[in-house]
């Protein structure tokens, strides 16, 4: 894959219009409550970074690093905790904020691992949603864009670590 090869599929100003729409709507239904955002490293700083600023709830941030043992493009469904939240979650409200969900084997695995710490809600946000290409059941509860098949780049989204800086969202042109 070649990431200089690749064409806008969000531009930075439409990603801010629906970041501030999910800013919009989680605010809403936490109103009144704290909330701890945890940000999934490192696909995630990015789209957490413009989310927290648009809240009009307090919360406080956190940061999970994964890995998932596969290629650039594609987990293969061995996944660890490289570093862990430092706060404890019982008993409070979570958000988890990730990147993009595409087989889903990712963001089940996390789910069942934090469902273990009791936290009172837990819920979660991404950026992109690959919804077609599920191998196990996960549902996002606030979902930027769902998005088909295809490799994409930017807005904290790597190839390889290429790519994550990018303002816009790309697609790969293969
Ligand atoms: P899942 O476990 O298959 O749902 O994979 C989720 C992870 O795969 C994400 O956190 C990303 O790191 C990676 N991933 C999947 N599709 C893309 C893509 O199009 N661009 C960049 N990373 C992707």
């Amino acid at each position: 894959m070649d990431i200089m090869k690749r064409e806008i599929i969000f531009t930075k100003q439409q990603i801010d219009e629906r970041v501030r729409e999910l800013a919009a709507c989680i605010s809403l239904d936490y109103e009144g409550r704290e909330l701890i955002v945890i940000g999934i490293l490192k696909g995630a700083f990015m789209f957490l970074a413009d989310i927290v600023r648009y809240l009009r709830i307090p919360c406080r941030i956190d940061f999970m690093w994964l890995s998932s043992y596969g290629t650039s493009s594609s987990s293969s469904g061995k996944i660890a905790i490289k570093k862990d939240i430092e706060m404890s979650i019982a008993g409070k409200d979570v958000l988890v904020v990730e990147d993009i969900v595409d087989t889903g084997i990712t963001m089940s695995f996390l789910m069942d691992r934090l469902r273990q710490r009791q936290p009172r809600s837990l819920k979660t946000c991404v950026f992109l949603d690959k919804y077609e290409r599920r191998k196990v059941p996960f549902k996002a509860d606030y979902v930027g864009f769902p998005i088909d098949d295809g490799f994409v780049v930017g807005y904290g989204l790597d190839f390889d670590e290429q790519g994550r800086s990018l303002p816009d969202l790309c697609r790969i042109i293969e």
